[in-house]
């Protein structure tokens, strides 16, 4: 048996220089006369270990990390290829703690298999979900993603069976599965990963989403910073509709399913799902008020399912494993697993899939290992850019969707970002204001106007000038925000300002104090 090689030709990983450390292993084999085949597998997610190179051995996969190109040549002489010793030596994957801790169902491939292989996805259990859903009715089919308590994991949380019933009761003559693979998010790269590392997995959740509601065509709107994604998904696409998963009858079945990977031009507010819609249209991404809800009038004013890239790629492990297998992990009304992205200022960056209800404080230290420079935290961001910000008295929070509601903030689509000490959290709450300015889609009044008068306030406190009334009046704005604006851009802002102002006191006082206080 020829030894089989595994780098990681994920975009995270490449950036950390896999690429360099494909080469420099491919001219090493060369140069000693040594057939192997290479794999470019995706990520498993332990980005701190990036680039990780994996050999599969006699005695299973052993891994090897963080290589360097420069590590390459005593690799070889330490004999990795069977798992010999070296400074980069890791051992079995599974039992790196990182790894070892995590839940993966979702990600259960992702790093491992050869993501553009069909034959290696059906190995690992690809295509019995939908398999298991051709022998389903479609309501039965809806039904049992409304009892695995799914929720979308792109932000709402919005209960994706409710979803998909109403599209499928709907009439449509056509009717589209859209999938949101935007991820605007700061800190989040999940849709990104599996797109790149499990790409079959969400053709089949989505082609699983099609049968239950009548949808023929699906699309994928795909943000244009991820070309590694769109390219993995363009491809497996292809070899999907060539060995008639998709197609005019998908494996075999009555049922027709194809679908497209679009690419965005770049405009975090086309991540909101009317805006979304409106850009796949060909228009400006602009929000459009609801009703109509777009399971009645979506794309093309069609009856249209919009799903993020998590939801739709834990279809298959439901209907493959059964609703009441998902529905055991996880607490209250957040059920199964959840990929969460730990990024920012700390020491163990990456995925880490678990159920919900682990604390706030259990990912931070224990998993993400407090910060990477070894200072205090101060604060974390959950939930991206409208996301609040939470100091280490809320770490006793649980991962779970009302827990963080009930304390102002939101889970969003899972990415954390870490802020040490350093952080300046006035500057932080001026950011929030600016970045919905610079993002608004300028269709309503609150947030239009009312963020770029946010900064300015806020700058007016930066200078010291009547900063209490300033505050007072950022306080109010923010109110009027929140209960005004038409999406959730305008009125989420408030999340990272107020809990800024909240958690933060003593960043927003008048200059002199504040360097004092530092
Ligand atoms: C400003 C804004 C940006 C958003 N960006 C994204 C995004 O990048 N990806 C995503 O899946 N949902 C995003 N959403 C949420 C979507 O509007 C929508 O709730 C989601 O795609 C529905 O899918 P789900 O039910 O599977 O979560 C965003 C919402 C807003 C208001
Ligand atoms: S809140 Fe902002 S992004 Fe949303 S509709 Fe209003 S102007 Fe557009």
């Amino acid at each position: 048996m020829i030894p089989r090689i595994y780098i990681p030709g994920d975009s995270g990983a490449l950036a950390l220089g896999a690429e360099k450390v494909a080469k420099a292993i491919a001219g090493e084999l060369a140069e000693r006369g040594i057939e192997a085949k290479i794999v470019r597998n995706g990520s498993r997610g332990a980005y701190f270990l990036e680039p990780m190179v994996e050999v599969a051995t006699a005695n299973g996969r052993v891994a090897y990390g963080p290589v360097k190109p420069s590590d390459v040549k005593s690799l070889f002489d330490g004999g990795f290829l069977t798992g010999g010793h070296h400074k980069r030596w890791l051992g079995t994957p599974d039992k790196i703690p990182f790894l070892a801790k995590q839940t993966r169902l979702t990600f259960a491939r992702c790093g491992v298999t050869d993501p553009l292989s069909l034959e290696s996805y059906k190995k690992h259990g690809g295509l019995n979900g939908l398999t298991n859903a051709l022998a389903l009715t479609p309501a039965d089919i809806v039904a049992q993603v409304t009892e695995s308590g799914l929720r979308g994991r792109g932000g709402a949380g919005f209960p994706t069976g409710i979803k998909w019933k109403t599209v499928l009761d709907t009439a449509g003559d056509r009717k589209y599965i859209v999938c949101n693979a935007d991820e605007g998010d700061s800190g989040t790269f999940a849709d990104r990963m599996i797109m790149e590392g499990d790409p079959f997995v969400l053709i089949e959740g989505m082609t699983i989403a099609g049968i239950a509601t009548g949808a023929t065509k699906g699309f994928v709107y795909v943000r244009s910073e991820y070309p590694h994604a769109v390219a993995a998904m363009n491809k497996a696409v292809e070899i999907a509709r060539k060995a008639g998963v998709l197609g005019a009858s998908v494996l075999g079945s009555p049922y027709a399913f194809d679908m497209e990977i679009r690419v965005g031009a770049g405009a975090y507010v086309c991540g909101e799902e009317t805006a979304l819609l409106d850009s796949l249209e060909g228009k400006r991404g602009m929000v459009r008020a609801k009703p109509p809800l777009p399971a009645h009038k979506g794309l093309f004013g069609k009856p249209t399912v919009i799903n993020n890239v998590i939801s739709l790629a834990s279809v298959p492990i439901i209907m493959d494993k059964g609703a009441a297998f998902y529905k055991d992990f996880g607490m209250g009304r957040s059920r199964g697993t959840i990929p969460i992205q730990i990024a920012g200022n700390v020491k163990y960056a990456g995925l880490f899939e678990a159920a919900f209800g682990m604390t706030l404080g259990e990912i931070i230290d224990d998993i993400g290992g407090g910060t990477a420079t070894g200072r205090p935290v101060k604060a974390v961001q959950v939930g991206g850019p409208l996301g609040a910000y939470f100091p280490r008295a809320l770490f006793d929070t649980p991962f779970d969707y009302e827990a963080f509601a009930a304390k102002d903030g939101l889970i969003g689509h899972a990415g954390i970002v870490v802020f040490d000490d350093t952080a300046d959290m006035l500057k932080q709450a001026r950011f929030a204001m600016e970045f919905c300015a610079i993002e608004s889609c300028g269709k309503c009044t609150p947030c239009r106007i009312g963020s770029t008068r946010g900064v300015e306030t806020i700058d007016r406190i930066v200078a010291g000038i009547e900063p209490e009334k300033n505050l007072a009046l950022v306080t109010d704005l923010c109110n009027t925000m929140k209960f005004g604006s038409l999406c959730a851009l305008g009125g989420f802002t408030p999340y990272p300002v107020m809990s800024s102002i909240t958690h933060f006191p003593d960043d927003f006082k008048p200059a002199p104090v504040r360097v004092a206080a530092e």
